[in-house]
């Protein structure tokens, strides 16, 4: 079930111009950068004792941070828990009458499974649910 916050999204219009805040700034160090095409973002990642700050560039118009930053402007776009059992986590959230925006899972960073649970069930707070290929019990820093 829930172990831990995975990482905190943060909605930026530019990597470039956000990066020296938190890596010179706050001196979190070099992030891990990767693109993940089903979210069409670009996505810099600084790990801070195992829980991340994940940046989110949009890629395309038509990315979901691309439209979040259009409405609400930069800023704390979704948290995002791990779990062991994301398959779990989504049913239990189904029980509780939650609306699984992602079911089964999508492909997230980092060979991730992630599934979004909608703002409007959720007090305003976009969620994730997000397991790591190895299920987050072998000790690893993902
Ligand atoms: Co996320």
């Amino acid at each position: 079930m829930i172990q831990q916050i995975d990482h905190i999204g943060i909605a930026v219009k530019s990597l470039d111009a956000t990066i020296p805040y938190y890596r010179d700034a706050l001196g979190l160090g070099e992030p891990h950068i990767e693109e993940v095409p089903t979210q069409k973002v670009r996505v810099a990642m600084f790990d801070v004792a195992g829980v991340h700050i994940e940046l989110l560039e949009p890629t395309s118009p038509e990315s979901p941070i691309a439209k979040a930053i259009e409405k609400k402007g930069e800023g704390i776009h979704h948290i995002a828990f791990k779990t062991n059992d994301i398959g779990a986590n989504i049913q239990k959230a189904k029980d509780a009458e939650i609306i699984v925006l992602n079911d089964p899972p999508v492909p997230g960073a980092h060979n991730t499974q992630v599934s979004f649970l909608h703002p409007k069930c959720t007090f305003g707070v976009l969620t994730e649910f997000c397991q790591h290929p190895c299920s987050g019990d072998c000790g690893c820093q993902h």
